[in-house]
């Protein structure tokens, strides 16, 4: 059970999850606020003893304060290390001197949070720090609200981070990240850490693919898949953002991030307030399998739009097949043929709008292109529909080409600075989302494109970076806050099309996996991983992915071979196999596929469907890592024990090395189980212990296990 008390005496309070503790205490003089302990579950009473030891000694050029474990640091004093909070004052003060002034622990069935509030003890800003914490969980979400009380006139914020994580001192600590470009995605990186900042940032105005916000950090490289410490977080939001990874002089590792500070001011008129996102923290003592597995049991019940054990459907997307041509007799046929293989939704991509040819033209004209579907979209609708599908539908919303209507119209609703060029990216713009005009026309526009058709599927598409950022009509009004009401606006946007139509399931994209976050995952059902959808390369960005985000939310594709990235050439099974490890869809021609080829395809998505509860909403064990070796392996075990899923992916064979049998997790020892796959059965300790026999063959040859649970022999007869 979730708990959060404070003691008294001590000064501190306590936050008990399900296998860890987190406790910090206000400092004597109330002036700060310190951290205590982050780790594997401990009493109260030691908590109470930790948070009396005597705090650092005083140093030369430093304040005990500056080399103090702050769990949230305002610039001003003696303070050098990375800070969380700077601000200018209306008559040019710099620097916060704050108090602590009250506290407060909400409970709300199986969550707690905890407020503490700060007062700038002359001036009119009140920091408020939460954290929240949730029943059978080790999650820690933070966040701050930042309120100007008033008669001091606006107050500029600089920098305001969400929290900064703290592990316990040890003598060095690895860093895990995500980092990648378009195309190569979440690749998993490292690097013990030495004296000085690792940043790992977005400038770009959305998340990125260069990296993604999330981070885990091991003391002194020790943990492995599945056992040692390991500390994680990861931040709640779809723009620019910012962390910090630091080891101070002292020995000290922190972690503090939220919103990039660069570029960035916020004027927090008086009478305002703001409320930055939520940075979460993870601690697990069964490595990164258990970072992981922790982050996805959260996903599921407490981020995800959709119930904890809601599954995805398989969908159809016809992007790679047809690029820009589509029209309703092109797309019928592949319709019929998807139907045919079991597909559940059927989407159309890029090109049914406006001038749409090419990427030259067309975004920001959301009407349905005459010549391509004469009598719009509604018969070829109406025909997905009675082949037993929903029909989804491709949309850019903040964006537009030079050639467009929309832009002919308007262009000063794109973001740009007076007398500079306007960057093209992609042969488009983006729109200044932080305009009222903009983000009213935007959720009209697509208020109508969901009330006049029976779309029950929208992919969100954002295919560039920001480029000057400016808005020459706010000019000395903050038009800074771009960086925040882009994304503020797209999330009300989003949340107010959710409530208006309650049957559309979203999907999140960025030129594959730009926009894929804690932020987004809240507001749609699933995100694009990637545009590269070679069956090889998808294993390392799928890994990497798994490392932060669970299984259902991620769509795998199987598309044509040559691959159209790297012009490789991979077995329909293996392609399957890579795909069925997320939430399957299919992107190839359809109508260029064999009747065997479909007819195996067929096979490939019965039994998917089969198994799909236990790969989306399962327990991941990483058996074997695609980086190593020439066998890469997941395991995927239903959350009631009762089944299991294992896809062995062999990249090439070498004679003479032995590809070993994988050994599988979470088992019951005394369990037997059956492969429904091949009818062979094992008992748990088998499986456990000498492993399930693969055997690869030649090039991408691969396997897959469908294991179900049969009594434990002592149950027999009873
Ligand atoms: C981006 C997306 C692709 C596709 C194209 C359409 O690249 O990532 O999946 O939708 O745009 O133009």
């Amino acid at each position: 059970m979730a708990d959060i008390t404070y003691d008294v005496s001590s000064r501190r309070w306590i936050l008990q999850m399900e296998a860890s503790t987190y406790c910090l205490r206000r400092s004597l003089d109330d002036t700060s606020l310190q951290h205590i302990y982050w780790g594997p579950r401990i009493a109260g009473a030691t908590a109470s003893e930790m948070a009396r030891a005597p705090g650092p000694f005083l140093v030369p050029f430093e304040s005990p304060t500056g080399i103090s474990r702050e769990e949230y640091a305002p610039w001003g004093e003696i303070r050098f290390s990375e800070p969380s909070l700077k601000v200018e004052y209306a008559d040019g003060t710099r620097g916060i001197e704050w108090l602590f002034e009250d506290h407060g622990v909400e409970r709300s069935g199986a969550e707690q949070t905890l407020w503490l509030r700060f007062r700038d003890r002359l001036y009119p800003l009140i920091v408020t720090l939460y954290y929240r914490i949730h029943d059978g969980h080790d999650v820690i979400e933070r966040w701050v609200r930042l309120e100007n009380t008033g008669g001091g006139g606006p107050v500029t914020i600089e920098q305001a981070f969400s929290a900064d994580w703290r592990p316990p001192r040890r003598e060095c600590y690895r860093l895990t990240y995500l980092h990648g470009r378009w195309g190569k995605e979440t690749q998993v990186a490292e690097v013990v850490l030495g004296p000085g900042k690792v940043v790992l940032e977005s400038r770009r105005g959305t998340t990125s693919h260069q990296f993604n916000p999330w981070v885990a950090l091991d003391p002194e490289a020790s943990a492995t898949e599945e056992s040692g410490e390991v500390w994680s977080a990861a931040l709640a939001w779809s723009g620019s953002w910012k962390f910090v990874v630091e080891t101070t002089p002292y020995g000290e590792v922190h972690c503090a991030g939220g919103v990039n500070d660069f570029d960035f001011r916020y004027r927090l008129d008086e009478g305002t307030r703001l409320d930055l996102p939520a940075f979460v923290g993870l601690y697990s003592n069964k490595g990164f399998g258990g970072v992981s597995r922790g982050w996805h049991a959260y996903e599921r019940e407490h981020v995800f739009p959709e119930a904890p054990d809601a599954v995805r459907p398989v969908l159809y997307n016809s992007w790679e097949a047809t690029a820009f041509a589509v029209n309703e007799h092109d797309q019928i046929v592949l319709a019929e043929k998807a139907a045919w293989l079991g597909v559940e939704v059927f989407v159309i991509d890029d090109g049914w709008f406006g001038a749409r040819n090419d990427d030259y033209a067309g975004l920001g004209d959301w009407t349905v292109n005459p010549e391509k579907f004469p009598h719009g979209l509604n018969p070829l609708i109406a025909r997905v529909n009675a082949l037993g599908m929903r029909f989804g539908l491709w949309v850019e919303p903040e964006m537009v080409n030079p050639d467009s209507h929309l832009y002919r119209a308007h262009p000063d609703w794109v973001y740009h600075f007076r007398h500079r060029s306007r960057t093209e990216g992609r042969n488009q713009l983006v729109l200044n989302l932080a305009r009222d005009d903009v983000r009213e026309w935007m959720v009209a526009t697509l208020d109508s494109l969901l009330s006049e058709h029976n779309i029950e599927f929208v992919k969100w598409d954002m295919n560039r970076s920001f480029s000057e950022p400016g808005w020459p009509d706010e000019a000395n009004r903050n038009p800074e806050r771009i960086w925040l009401e882009h994304v503020r606006n797209l999330y009300w946007i989003l949340d107010e099309l959710r409530r208006r139509h309650p049957q559309v399931a979203f999907e999140s994209c960025a030129g594959g996996g730009g926009r894929v976050d804690l932020g987004i995952l809240s507001r749609v059902e699933q995100v694009w991983p990637s545009d590269n959808t070679d069956a090889l390369d998808r294993l390392r960005i799928q890994e990497g992915f798994s490392y932060a985000y669970a299984p259902r939310v991620m769509m795998c594709w199987v598309t044509d071979c040559p691959n159209f990235v790297t012009k490789r050439t991979v077995p329909l099974r293996y392609r399957f196999h890579v795909a069925m490890a997320g939430s399957l869809g299919i992107g190839g021609d359809l109508s260029r596929w064999t009747p065997q080829e479909l007819e195996e395809a067929r096979g490939f998505i019965a039994t998917y469907k089969r198994v799909r509860p236990v790969i989306q909403n399962g327990l991941l064990y990483r058996l074997r890592s695609p980086r190593a070796g020439s066998v890469a392996a997941s395991q995927y075990v239903a959350r009631d024990g009762s089944e299991v899923v294992v896809f062995a992916w062999g990249h090439s064979q070498q004679f003479g090395v032995t590809q070993g049998s994988l050994l599988l997790r979470g088992l019951e020892e005394e369990a037997h189980y059956a492969d429904a796959m091949c009818g062979a059965t094992y008992s748990g300790a088998y499986l456990a212990q000498k492993g399930l026999p693969v055997n690869l063959v030649g090039d991408f040859d691969s396997h897959m296990a469908h294991l179900v649970r049969t009594m434990p022999a002592h149950h027999h007869g009873e």
